[in-house]
């Protein structure tokens, strides 16, 4: 998503948590497209390290046309065994961090005289009955309704949507049978791939009149 901002002509900057190779490596790629594109560490489930991450935004940029709540966190918590810990990391995380990141955002926009926007990433699991993941999916239907109360807030200067994507990338180690199950509940018949959320992102910053909705990027996996 960074680096197609980058090539629409956006300076980027980004935050990481723990990749910071990664994030070095996409640095490096983002400034050779958009070279003053800047990339901050940044704990978005505590909300002085975010506070702190828009002041260096701040600091080097004189505005602030688009902001995507991204960061998230996701792992199974069968329901008898969820602790505290893990609650709180996954709400945090998803639920805290989105919230604040969006605050601190406005706090910059509506100072501002042009139209700007915030894409917060849900999830398709928001509207399906997951057991195993009962803290992740309510942080994100938690965002889909910060989605609509920004926007409504916020409204006419700053728009507010959100991407819910369906399964994307499976992970490495995944058993070989899951894909298989996965791919028998997406009517499209395959995953998505990061290109589909970019499309989903700039149809998002290109519009002028939708705020407040939920676009799910799943290959209809909601209609099961
Ligand atoms: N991939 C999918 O299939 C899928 C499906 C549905 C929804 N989504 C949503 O789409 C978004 C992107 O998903 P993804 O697959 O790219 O996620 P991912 O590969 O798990 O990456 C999550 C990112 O969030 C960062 N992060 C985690 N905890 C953080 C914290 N406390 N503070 C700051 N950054 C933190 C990580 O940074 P570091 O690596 O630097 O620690 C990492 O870059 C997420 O909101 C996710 O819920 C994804």
């Amino acid at each position: 998503m960074a680096l197609a901002l980058a090539k629409h002509g956006y300076a980027v900057c980004f935050t990481y948590l723990s990749s910071a190779k990664q994030a070095r490596q996409t640095l490096k790629e983002l400034r050779a497209i958009s070279p003053a594109s800047q990339m901050v560490r940044c704990d978005i489930s505590k909300v002085r390290a975010i506070e702190r991450a828009f002041a260096f935004f701040a600091r080097r940029f004189k505005r602030l046309d688009v902001c995507i709540a991204n960061a998230s966190s996701f792992f199974p918590t069968p329901l008898p065994n969820v602790t505290e810990k893990e609650w709180d990391n996954l709400v945090d995380t998803n639920l805290k961090g989105t919230f604040f990141t969006m605050q601190c955002a406005v706090r910059l926009m509506i100072e501002q005289e042009f139209i700007s926007r915030i894409i917060t990433m849900s999830d398709v699991s928001a509207s399906l009955v997951w057991r195993r993941y009962a803290p992740y999916t309510a942080s994100k239907v938690g965002v889909q309704h910060l989605t609509k109360i920004f926007a409504k807030e916020f409204a006419p200067t700053i728009l507010v949507n959100s991407i819910a994507p369906g399964t994307m990338l499976l992970h490495p180690d995944r058993d070989a049978g899951l894909e298989k199950d996965i791919l028998k509940k997406i009517p499209l018949r395959r995953l998505g791939t990061p290109d589909d959320i970019v499309k989903a992102m700039l149809f998002l910053i290109e519009s002028d009149y939708i705020t407040g909705q939920t676009v799910s990027v799943d290959g209809g996996r909601v209609l099961f």
